[in-house]
Protein backbone atom coordinates (compact mmCIF):
# COMPACT_ATOMS: atom_id res chain seq x y z
CA UNK A 1 0.00 0.00 0.00
CA UNK A 2 1.41 3.95 -0.87
CA UNK A 3 1.43 6.14 1.46
CA UNK A 4 -0.84 9.15 0.40
CA UNK A 5 0.96 12.56 2.02
CA UNK A 6 -1.04 14.99 3.93
CA UNK A 7 -2.43 18.20 1.92
CA UNK A 8 -0.53 19.83 3.50
CA UNK A 9 2.91 18.79 2.41
CA UNK A 10 1.59 18.41 -0.99
CA UNK A 11 0.70 21.94 -0.97
CA UNK A 12 4.44 23.11 0.58
CA UNK A 13 5.95 21.40 -2.13
CA UNK A 14 4.02 22.93 -4.93
CA UNK A 15 4.52 26.23 -3.17
CA UNK A 16 8.33 25.93 -3.07
CA UNK A 17 8.22 24.43 -6.70
CA UNK A 18 5.88 27.67 -7.84
CA UNK A 19 8.38 30.13 -6.25
CA UNK A 20 11.37 28.42 -7.98
CA UNK A 21 9.92 28.69 -11.49
CA UNK A 22 8.54 31.85 -10.74
CA UNK A 23 11.13 33.68 -9.11
CA UNK A 24 13.95 31.15 -9.34
CA UNK A 25 14.63 31.33 -5.61
CA UNK A 26 15.63 27.47 -4.25
CA UNK A 27 13.95 26.60 -1.29
CA UNK A 28 13.52 23.09 -2.44
CA UNK A 29 16.40 21.70 0.04
CA UNK A 30 15.67 23.92 2.87
CA UNK A 31 14.68 22.14 6.29
CA UNK A 32 11.31 20.47 6.33
CA UNK A 33 10.18 21.11 9.61
CA UNK A 34 11.65 24.97 9.48
CA UNK A 35 10.11 25.67 6.35
CA UNK A 36 6.80 24.32 7.30
CA UNK A 37 6.40 26.92 10.26
CA UNK A 38 7.70 29.75 8.69
CA UNK A 39 4.92 28.92 5.36
CA UNK A 40 2.20 28.77 8.34
CA UNK A 41 3.16 31.88 10.32
CA UNK A 42 3.14 33.38 6.84
CA UNK A 43 -0.81 31.88 6.19
CA UNK A 44 -1.51 33.85 9.17
CA UNK A 45 0.49 37.03 8.39
CA UNK A 46 -0.34 37.39 4.69
CA UNK A 47 -4.23 36.25 5.85
CA UNK A 48 -4.60 33.28 3.35
CA UNK A 49 -6.92 29.96 4.54
CA UNK A 50 -4.61 27.21 2.89
CA UNK A 51 -1.21 26.79 1.66
CA UNK A 52 -2.66 26.65 -1.93
CA UNK A 53 -4.21 30.38 -1.71
CA UNK A 54 -1.11 31.81 -0.84
CA UNK A 55 0.45 29.73 -3.94
CA UNK A 56 -2.11 31.34 -6.46
CA UNK A 57 -1.22 35.05 -4.35
CA UNK A 58 2.57 34.90 -4.84
CA UNK A 59 2.32 33.63 -8.51
CA UNK A 60 0.40 36.70 -9.56
CA UNK A 61 2.04 39.24 -7.25
CA UNK A 62 5.34 40.16 -6.90
CA UNK A 63 5.08 42.50 -3.76
CA UNK A 64 3.03 39.20 -2.25
CA UNK A 65 6.06 37.24 -2.90
CA UNK A 66 8.35 39.98 -1.44
CA UNK A 67 6.66 39.72 1.79
CA UNK A 68 6.80 35.91 2.02
CA UNK A 69 10.47 36.18 1.33
CA UNK A 70 10.49 37.77 4.58
CA UNK A 71 9.25 34.93 6.43
CA UNK A 72 11.06 32.63 4.71
CA UNK A 73 14.67 34.14 4.85
CA UNK A 74 14.26 34.78 8.87
CA UNK A 75 16.17 38.00 8.81
CA UNK A 76 17.41 37.70 12.45
CA UNK A 77 20.81 39.00 13.71
CA UNK A 78 22.72 40.58 16.41
CA UNK A 79 25.96 42.57 16.50
CA UNK A 80 28.95 40.44 17.65
CA UNK A 81 26.35 37.32 17.98
CA UNK A 82 28.26 34.61 20.81
CA UNK A 83 30.64 37.03 21.59
CA UNK A 84 32.68 33.97 22.41
CA UNK A 85 32.87 33.42 18.80
CA UNK A 86 34.53 36.33 17.99
CA UNK A 87 36.61 36.35 20.56
CA UNK A 88 37.93 33.38 19.24
CA UNK A 89 38.27 35.02 16.02
CA UNK A 90 40.46 37.79 17.46
CA UNK A 91 42.64 35.41 19.35
CA UNK A 92 43.10 32.47 17.49
CA UNK A 93 42.41 33.32 13.83
CA UNK A 94 43.93 37.20 13.65
CA UNK A 95 47.35 36.50 14.38
CA UNK A 96 47.20 33.86 11.30
CA UNK A 97 45.31 35.95 8.82
CA UNK A 98 47.96 38.83 9.56
CA UNK A 99 50.44 37.27 8.06
CA UNK A 100 48.68 37.99 4.32
CA UNK A 101 49.55 41.27 2.74
CA UNK A 102 46.02 41.44 1.79
CA UNK A 103 42.82 39.22 3.12
CA UNK A 104 39.36 38.48 1.38
CA UNK A 105 36.55 37.82 3.36
CA UNK A 106 32.71 36.16 2.62
CA UNK A 107 30.45 36.60 4.79
CA UNK A 108 27.38 34.22 3.23
CA UNK A 109 23.80 34.82 4.76
CA UNK A 110 25.06 38.23 6.10
CA UNK A 111 21.28 39.43 6.84
CA UNK A 112 20.33 42.85 7.88
CA UNK A 113 24.56 43.19 8.30
CA UNK A 114 24.98 43.42 12.11
CA UNK A 115 27.62 40.59 10.95
CA UNK A 116 29.29 42.49 8.78
CA UNK A 117 29.87 45.45 10.98
CA UNK A 118 30.75 43.81 13.71
CA UNK A 119 33.72 42.05 11.84
CA UNK A 120 34.54 45.27 10.45
CA UNK A 121 34.94 46.80 13.92
CA UNK A 122 37.14 43.55 14.92
CA UNK A 123 39.49 43.99 11.99
CA UNK A 124 39.88 47.79 12.53
CA UNK A 125 40.91 47.12 15.95
CA UNK A 126 43.60 44.88 14.88
CA UNK A 127 44.45 47.12 12.17
CA UNK A 128 43.54 44.78 9.62
CA UNK A 129 40.55 46.62 7.69
CA UNK A 130 42.76 48.65 5.63
CA UNK A 131 43.90 45.54 3.61
CA UNK A 132 40.95 43.39 3.81
CA UNK A 133 37.74 43.03 1.17
CA UNK A 134 34.88 42.11 2.68
CA UNK A 135 32.26 40.10 0.46
CA UNK A 136 28.60 40.04 2.07
CA UNK A 137 26.08 38.27 0.57
CA UNK A 138 22.52 37.48 1.07
CA UNK A 139 19.09 36.02 -1.02
CA UNK A 140 17.04 38.66 0.62
CA UNK A 141 17.42 42.39 -0.86
CA UNK A 142 15.26 44.27 1.77
CA UNK A 143 18.05 42.19 3.98
CA UNK A 144 21.11 43.61 1.81
CA UNK A 145 19.59 46.84 1.56
CA UNK A 146 19.59 47.65 5.26
CA UNK A 147 22.71 46.17 5.66
CA UNK A 148 24.24 48.87 3.14
CA UNK A 149 22.65 51.62 5.27
CA UNK A 150 24.22 50.40 8.63
CA UNK A 151 21.40 51.88 10.77
CA UNK A 152 20.15 50.05 13.72
CA UNK A 153 17.46 50.58 16.26
CA UNK A 154 18.71 52.20 19.86
CA UNK A 155 16.84 49.81 21.77
CA UNK A 156 19.21 46.80 20.83
CA UNK A 157 22.69 48.79 21.34
CA UNK A 158 22.66 47.90 24.94
CA UNK A 159 22.96 44.33 24.06
CA UNK A 160 25.43 44.75 20.77
CA UNK A 161 27.51 46.47 23.44
CA UNK A 162 27.73 44.10 25.90
CA UNK A 163 28.32 41.40 23.17
CA UNK A 164 30.90 43.99 21.78
CA UNK A 165 32.91 43.82 25.00
CA UNK A 166 32.77 40.49 25.77
CA UNK A 167 33.98 40.09 22.54
CA UNK A 168 37.91 41.35 23.55
CA UNK A 169 36.24 45.06 22.17
CA UNK A 170 38.54 47.64 22.63
CA UNK A 171 37.24 51.00 22.56
CA UNK A 172 33.96 52.76 23.55
CA UNK A 173 31.79 50.93 21.46
CA UNK A 174 29.91 54.24 20.82
CA UNK A 175 32.93 55.43 19.19
CA UNK A 176 31.62 53.67 15.59
CA UNK A 177 28.31 55.09 15.63
CA UNK A 178 25.65 58.70 15.98
CA UNK A 179 22.86 58.02 17.97
CA UNK A 180 19.96 60.18 16.01
CA UNK A 181 16.55 60.08 16.30
CA UNK A 182 16.12 56.60 18.08
CA UNK A 183 18.51 54.89 15.55
CA UNK A 184 22.57 54.08 15.91
CA UNK A 185 24.46 54.96 12.54
CA UNK A 186 27.38 52.94 12.11
CA UNK A 187 30.45 55.17 10.82
CA UNK A 188 29.97 54.46 6.80
CA UNK A 189 33.73 54.07 6.73
CA UNK A 190 33.68 50.32 8.71
CA UNK A 191 32.14 49.99 5.03
CA UNK A 192 34.86 51.27 2.73
CA UNK A 193 36.14 47.76 2.07
CA UNK A 194 32.71 45.85 1.57
CA UNK A 195 30.80 44.57 -1.65
CA UNK A 196 27.32 43.75 -0.46
CA UNK A 197 25.44 41.35 -3.20
CA UNK A 198 23.36 38.80 -3.81
CA UNK A 199 24.33 35.44 -3.81
CA UNK A 200 22.66 31.90 -3.32
CA UNK A 201 23.99 29.40 -1.44
CA UNK A 202 21.61 26.48 -3.22
CA UNK A 203 22.08 28.16 -6.81
CA UNK A 204 24.96 30.07 -7.37
CA UNK A 205 28.53 29.13 -7.54
CA UNK A 206 31.65 30.46 -6.04
CA UNK A 207 32.99 34.01 -6.75
CA UNK A 208 36.38 34.74 -5.41
CA UNK A 209 39.24 32.96 -3.35
CA UNK A 210 38.83 33.87 0.35
CA UNK A 211 40.87 33.72 3.09
CA UNK A 212 38.03 33.16 5.70
CA UNK A 213 34.59 32.38 4.86
CA UNK A 214 32.07 32.94 8.23
CA UNK A 215 28.19 31.03 7.51
CA UNK A 216 26.74 31.51 10.78
CA UNK A 217 22.98 30.88 11.24
CA UNK A 218 22.70 29.74 7.90
CA UNK A 219 22.85 26.21 7.51
CA UNK A 220 20.50 25.28 9.88
CA UNK A 221 17.70 25.89 7.96
CA UNK A 222 19.32 23.81 5.36
CA UNK A 223 18.96 20.00 4.84
CA UNK A 224 22.12 17.41 4.65
CA UNK A 225 22.35 17.59 0.83
CA UNK A 226 22.08 21.61 1.10
CA UNK A 227 24.29 21.90 4.00
CA UNK A 228 27.20 20.01 1.75
CA UNK A 229 26.73 22.05 -1.33
CA UNK A 230 27.33 25.16 0.46
CA UNK A 231 30.54 23.09 2.54
CA UNK A 232 31.83 22.38 -1.04
CA UNK A 233 31.51 25.99 -2.20
CA UNK A 234 33.63 27.88 0.84
CA UNK A 235 35.85 24.77 0.50
CA UNK A 236 36.34 26.03 -3.19
CA UNK A 237 36.42 29.50 -2.51
CA UNK A 238 38.85 28.83 0.81
CA UNK A 239 42.55 29.50 -0.04
CA UNK A 240 45.20 26.94 1.13
CA UNK A 241 45.04 27.02 4.96
CA UNK A 242 41.69 29.73 4.66
CA UNK A 243 39.25 29.71 7.57
CA UNK A 244 35.60 28.24 8.09
CA UNK A 245 33.55 30.04 10.81
CA UNK A 246 30.11 28.67 11.59
CA UNK A 247 27.24 29.29 13.65
CA UNK A 248 27.37 28.41 17.50
CA UNK A 249 24.42 25.29 16.44
CA UNK A 250 26.59 24.30 13.36
CA UNK A 251 28.51 22.09 12.53
CA UNK A 252 31.26 20.45 9.67
CA UNK A 253 30.77 16.71 11.79
CA UNK A 254 29.00 14.35 9.67
CA UNK A 255 28.90 15.95 6.39
CA UNK A 256 30.70 15.25 3.20
CA UNK A 257 33.35 17.49 3.93
CA UNK A 258 34.40 16.48 7.33
CA UNK A 259 37.69 15.13 6.58
CA UNK A 260 38.27 18.40 4.53
CA UNK A 261 39.00 20.62 7.93
CA UNK A 262 40.28 20.38 10.75
CA UNK A 263 38.79 22.43 14.07
CA UNK A 264 40.60 24.71 15.15
CA UNK A 265 38.15 26.29 17.92
CA UNK A 266 36.02 23.48 18.44
CA UNK A 267 33.46 25.18 21.04
CA UNK A 268 33.76 28.07 18.80
CA UNK A 269 33.11 26.53 15.71
CA UNK A 270 35.98 27.95 13.69
CA UNK A 271 37.43 25.37 11.27
CA UNK A 272 40.99 25.46 8.97
CA UNK A 273 41.02 23.97 5.58
CA UNK A 274 43.60 20.84 5.81
C1 LIG B 1 19.24 33.98 10.69
S1 LIG B 1 20.01 34.94 9.43
C2 LIG B 1 21.70 34.88 9.92
C3 LIG B 1 22.35 36.23 9.88
C4 LIG B 1 23.79 36.29 10.35
N1 LIG B 1 24.66 35.42 9.60
C5 LIG B 1 23.89 35.98 11.82
O1 LIG B 1 24.42 34.92 12.19
O2 LIG B 1 23.43 36.78 12.62
C6 LIG B 1 19.94 33.80 8.06
C7 LIG B 1 20.21 34.48 6.71
O3 LIG B 1 20.47 33.49 5.71
C8 LIG B 1 19.97 33.97 4.50
N2 LIG B 1 19.80 32.86 3.55
C9 LIG B 1 18.81 31.94 3.53
N3 LIG B 1 18.97 31.13 2.48
C10 LIG B 1 20.10 31.52 1.84
C11 LIG B 1 20.79 31.07 0.67
N4 LIG B 1 20.33 30.05 -0.05
N5 LIG B 1 21.91 31.70 0.29
C12 LIG B 1 22.38 32.76 1.01
N6 LIG B 1 21.77 33.24 2.13
C13 LIG B 1 20.64 32.62 2.53
C14 LIG B 1 18.67 34.63 4.89
O4 LIG B 1 18.21 35.55 3.89
C15 LIG B 1 19.04 35.32 6.21
O5 LIG B 1 19.44 36.63 6.00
Amino acid sequence: MTMVEPNTDIEIRLLIEAIYLKYSYDFRDYSGASIKRRIHHALRQLECKTISALQERVLHDPTAFMQLLQYLTIPVSEMFRDPEHFLAIRREVVPLLRTYPSIKIWIAGCSTGEEVYSMAILLREEGLLERTIIYATDINPQSLDKAKQGIYSMENLRTYTENYQRAGGQQAFSNYYTAAYGNAIFDSSLRDNVTFADHSLATDSVFSETQLVSCRNVLIYFNKKLQDRAFGLFHESLCHRGFLVLGSKETLDFSAYSEQFEALAKPERIYRKR
